[in-house]
This record gives C-alpha cells, sequence and structure tokens, in this order.
C-alpha cells in the first residue's frame, strides 16, 4: 500500500505525547489509510517513558502502524521526517525568570530546528506545542533556513476549541453548530478570543448573546469579564480542578490541528485558528508567529483576509502581538535567532 507517512513526536514519553501517541496510530490525524511511521525523541531521561509507550503501542496492534522508534538523537529522529510535533518543552521552573525561560528552551526549539533542516521530507509541517509554543517555532523557523518559514506553526487550536466550547454552553446550543471563532495573537493570557464573526447555524452570535444576557451591553461585559479571561486562563482552570494540567484536551486539539492542515479546513465548518508566520496581514508585523483566523485549502494554510476589525478587537490583537514582539526581542538579544 501508500508508502508511511514519518511522524516525529517530542516529548513522546510525556502526558501529552501518551494521549497523542494512539490517536496518531489509529489514523485519527492523517487518516484511517494512510500508514505512520513513529519516531519519538526523548531527553535521556524520558527514555524509559517513551519506550514503555512504544511497547503498548505493540500491544494495540494498530494495523496503519509501520514502525516505531526511540531515541534521544534529534538527527536520528528528523530524518525524513514529514510531520513533525515539537511536544517536548523545558517547564518554568521555581524562581525561573522569563529570560531563563527562553533562554532554555532556545537550547532545545534550536537544535531541534536545525537536526529539521538537515533532514525533514520536502514537504515537512511542523507544529509547536510545547511552551512558549510560537516563540519557540520561531527559534525552530530561524534554525532552519532551508525550510520555508509557513511550515513552522505552533497550537492555538486549543484555545479555539475553548472558545467554541464555551460560546456552546452560553448559548445552550451544540458545539457543531457554531463556527468562526478566532484566537488571535500569542498563546499565552494575552491571547485575544474573538466572537464578532462567529455564528450560529448560520445567524450571527452577537445578537444572540445579547438576547441570552439581556441586552448589547450586558452581552459585551459578559465578553470581556468572563468569556475572554476564561478561554485565556482555561489551562488554570484546569490545573486547579483535575489537579493536573490540560492532557487530553491538548492532545486533541494537536490532532484536529496536523487534521485540517494536512487534510484542509472543510468549507462548511468556517475557519480553524493558527499560530503561523505573519505576512503583515492585520497589522501583524511580518514573521511574528501570531494566531490567525486561517483556512486550510491543498495542504496549505492561509489566513482570512477582509474581516472587519473594531476598536475593541483592534486593542487586544495589538496587546498580545506586542507580547510576542517582546519574547522576539528578547531571545534575539539572547542570541537564539
Ligand atoms: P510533560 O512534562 O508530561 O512532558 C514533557 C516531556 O518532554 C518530558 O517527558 C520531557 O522529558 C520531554 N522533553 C523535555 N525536553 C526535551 C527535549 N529537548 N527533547 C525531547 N523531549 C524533551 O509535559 P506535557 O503535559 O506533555 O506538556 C508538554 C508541553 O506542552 C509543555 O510545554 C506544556 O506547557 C505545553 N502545552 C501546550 C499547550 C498548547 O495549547 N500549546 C497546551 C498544553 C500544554
Amino acid at each position: 500500500s501508500e508508502t508511511p507517512v514519518t511522524v516525529t513526536l517530542t516529548g513522546a514519553g510525556g502526558q501529552i505525547g501518551y494521549a497523542l501517541l494512539f490517536r496518531i496510530a489509529s489514523g485519527q490525524m492523517l487518516g484511517a489509510d494512510v500508514p505512520v511511521r513513529l519516531r519519538l525523541l526523548e531527553i535521556p531521561q524520558g527514555l524509559k517513558a517513551a519506550e514503555g509507550a512504544a511497547l503498548e503501542l505493540q500491544d494495540a496492534a494498530f494495523p496503519l502502524l509501520a514502525g516505531v522508534d526511540v531515541t534521544d538523537d534529534a538527527t536520528a529522529a528528523f530524518d525524513g521526517v514529514n510531520v513533525a510535533l515539537l511536544v517536548g518543552a523545558r517547564p518554568r521552573g521555581p524562581g525561573m525568570e522569563r529570560a531563563d525561560l527562553l533562554a532554555a528552551n532556545g537550547g532545545i526549539f534550536g537544535p531541534q530546528g536545525a537536526a529539521i533542516n538537515a533532514g525533514a521530507a520536502d514537504d515537512v509541517r511542523v507544529v509547536v506545542v510545547g511552551n512558549p509554543a510560537n516563540t519557540n517555532a520561531l527559534i525552530a523557523s530561524a534554525h532552519a533556513p532551508d525550510v520555508p518559514a509557513e511550515r513552522f506553526t505552533a497550537l492555538t487550536r486549543l484555545d479555539h476549541n475553548r472558545a467554541l466550547g464555551q460560546l456552546a454552553a452560553a448559548l445552550d446550543a451544540p458545539v457543531g453548530g457554531i463556527r468562526d471563532v478566532t484566537i488571535w495573537g500569542n498563546h499565552s493570557a494575552s491571547q485575544y478570543p474573538d466572537v464578532s464573526h462567529a455564528t450560529l447555524d448560520g445567524a450571527p452570535v452577537l445578537p444572540l448573546l445579547a438576547e441570552r444576557f439581556g441586552g448589547a451591553d450586558a452581552a459585551e461585559r459578559w465578553l470581556a469579564e468572563e468569556f475572554i479571561p476564561r478561554v485565556a486562563k482555561r489551562g488554570a482552570e484546569i490545573i486547579e480542578v483535575r489537579g493536573s494540567s490540560s492532557v487530553g484536551s491538548a492532545a486533541s486539539a494537536t490532532i484536529d490541528h496536523v487534521r485540517d492542515w494536512v487534510g484542509g479546513t472543510s468549507p462548511g465548518a468556517g475557519w480553524t485558528s493558527v499560530a503561523l508566520p505573519s505576512d503583515g496581514s492585520y497589522g501583524v508585523p511580518e514573521g511574528l508567529i501570531s494566531s490567525f483566523p486561517v483556512e486550510s485549502v491543498d495542504g496549505r494554510l492561509r489566513i482570512v483576509q477582509g474581516l472587519a476589525v473594531s476598536e475593541f478587537s483592534r486593542a487586544r490583537i495589538d496587546a498580545s502581538v506586542a507580547e510576542l514582539a517582546g519574547e522576539r526581542d528578547a531571545v534575539r538579544a539572547l542570541g537564539l535567532l
């Protein structure tokens, strides 16, 4: 049958990795008829956990799984890679300053970018999940000069899906009827979840929210004071309630991100949100890896153009983009770009 697609997963011994592997191997990411070869990259301390996951993959007897390699060598892991899922990252430790965090992650994503540059397949697609995801993607891309920058993305699909979930709950409607929400900016608390173009079963949601909350002003207050912060800080809420960070939903969003990139967004389902290198659209400085409303057509991502941006939206987009520019300047000052 078909030649297997090579998928490299970093942080494969971690929590999100464990949740991702079984869904990839079952065909939920690339399709039920596409064989997959998995390359699991870990640091030495994580190798045993990744090896254990590989044993379980064998035990799950996935017909599509053409092979699993476990390694701590980035060059071997990214050789021939078609889809790179960069999940492993350095978490912020106690007393760690932002510059320390950026530097530690630069030490991971720089060399991984270089290994992708050296060995990846021509069609390689990269999604960075490990935080700070947008800036880690920028660093990896900077170390991969031969790979088109547009192949480097960061995950904001989890935020997008969270926004859909919150809207569905507020409108007491099935999530499948809602489309065209947007996450703008950074995957951080400064992100802007925007519902101004969203619809439910074809009807704009803003009037529906006004009806629900008893007027346009009340709806705006709900958006500014509840919806936006709740989506932006949902990760912290999950940690508080679950006692552990978002894992299943993060893996699910990663699957959605790659599936839509490779297979296309369906015109009837509206756009999605992806952090990708800006081409200057919507006033976001060229080159910053920022989240936008995005459609995927014929395997390529393109920013949805021509959307009206209100004053309210403009201020929030600008604030998140300013944070991204600050992170870029900080990693540049550290010599990581
Ligand atoms: P985890 O700590 O369970 O797993 C991370 C794994 O990465 C560990 O096994 C570690 O050994 C490995 N690792 C560290 N450095 C590595 C390197 N240089 N090469 C290969 N592997 C390496 O963490 P979890 O829960 O799986 O989360 C992973 C990352 O995803 C974190 O940075 C987290 O903040 C981020 N995240 C991002 C989300 C998003 O929406 N963009 C959502 C949720 C989590």
